[in-house]
């Protein structure tokens, strides 16, 4: 019998493929920085029972009829936005995610850029570096105190849940929104839920960590950023078009709103001349989220496992198509 055909859309370590070559003809776009060009990607995906892709890749109706065997996406990443999962779902494709391994490193991101930002560290490190320390002054790079602050997190999921265990210990007040109400972040940890404009109207940290759907394409928008108090710092460590990126420019120019650390742009990866680059009281990241060497093993670790269960007809560990495994047998 012939083996599955698997292709890996970018370099991963080879230890880590291992047990999938076991098992299956591995196919690797054997390049770190550089994503597979479209049309590669179309024609492996005619021969493959398995992808592995990133964040970079969209897999949309054109991609998926493309994929007459294709039984499993293994998307390195927790967000699934780059995947059309219903017609996943109704070609019988399982479509599998990397929660929870991310879930600390994610979070540890969010408070280093919160903190980073209020405390304008990246400003205050090139400052040294540029030789322009030439004297100590009372007011040197004063930024905003993070402790005892509101913090705002929209978007209350198994990250905004580590974001406000970490926003304890920094005695700060905890609001936040959501779809449904989170128990956990309630009784565990204190948060107290709020409307969303209730939220942005009275949070000094605003942090946006909801995934990207239709509902909240553009959440973030001039109305929104007017609301804030004008010394609020906005974080986004979700998706970029969550945000109306020209807005939240807007504001930070007329001093509508103080500050933005940003690890995701609506484009990605973001030219450097965006507008919003320009601005000192920015700090932009590279989509870094989860980047731990730990973490970024264990995600691609269970992509691996993930397919591997998937091509010897096991449920996978990490399903986002949940009725997907009924077909199963
Ligand atoms: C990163 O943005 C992720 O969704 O894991
Ligand atoms: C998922 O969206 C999470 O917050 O873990």
């Amino acid at each position: 019998m012939t083996k599955p055909y698997v292709f890996i859309t970018r370099k991963l370590s080879e230890e880590i493929i291992r047990p999938l070559r076991e098992i299956a003809e591995v196919h690797i776009w054997n390049e770190e920085e550089r994503c597979v060009p479209r049309e590669v990607l179309l024609e492996e995906a005619k021969k493959a029972d398995a992808i592995l892709t990133m964040l970079s890749e969209k897999i949309d109706k054109e991609l998926l009829d493309a994929a007459p065997k294709l039984k499993v996406i293994a998307n390195l990443a927790v967000g699934f936005d780059n995947i059309d999962v219903e017609y996943a779902n109704q070609k019988g494709i399982a479509v599998c995610n990397t929660p929870d391994v991310l879930t600390d490193t994610t979070a540890d991101l969010t408070f280093a850029l919160l903190l980073a930002t209020a405390r304008r560290v990246v400003e205050a490190a090139e400052f040294v570096k540029n030789g322009k320390w030439k004297s100590w002054s009372p007011l040197l790079l004063a930024g905003y105190d993070v402790h005892h602050k509101t913090i705002g997190i929209v978007g209350m999921g198994k990250i905004g849940e580590a974001v406000a265990k970490r926003a304890t210990g920094f005695e700060m007040d905890i609001l936040y929104h959501n779809r449904s109400r989170n128990v956990v972040a309630e009784e565990r940890i204190g948060a107290s839920y709020a409307a969303l404009d209730e939220l942005i109207e009275t949070a000094d940290f605003i942090v946006c960590l909801t995934p990207l759907t239709e509902e909240t394409k553009g959440l973030f928008n001039q109305e929104s950023f007017r609301k804030m108090k004008k010394s609020a710092v906005f974080i986004n460590v979700s998706r970029g078009p969550v945000v109306d990126e020209d807005a939240l420019y807007q504001a930070l120019l007329a001093g509508e709103i103080a500050a933005a650390g940003l690890d995701v742009f609506a484009k990605e990866p973001v030219e450097a001349n965006h507008p919003l680059l320009t601005l000192p009281n920015v700090v932009g990241l590279p989509h870094i989220g989860s980047s731990s060497i730990e973490t970024r093993a264990a995600m691609m670790e269970l992509c691996c496992k993930n397919i591997e269960l998937v091509l010897k007809h096991k449920q996978p560990k990490t399903l986002i198509n949940k009725g997907w495994g009924l077909s199963v047998n």
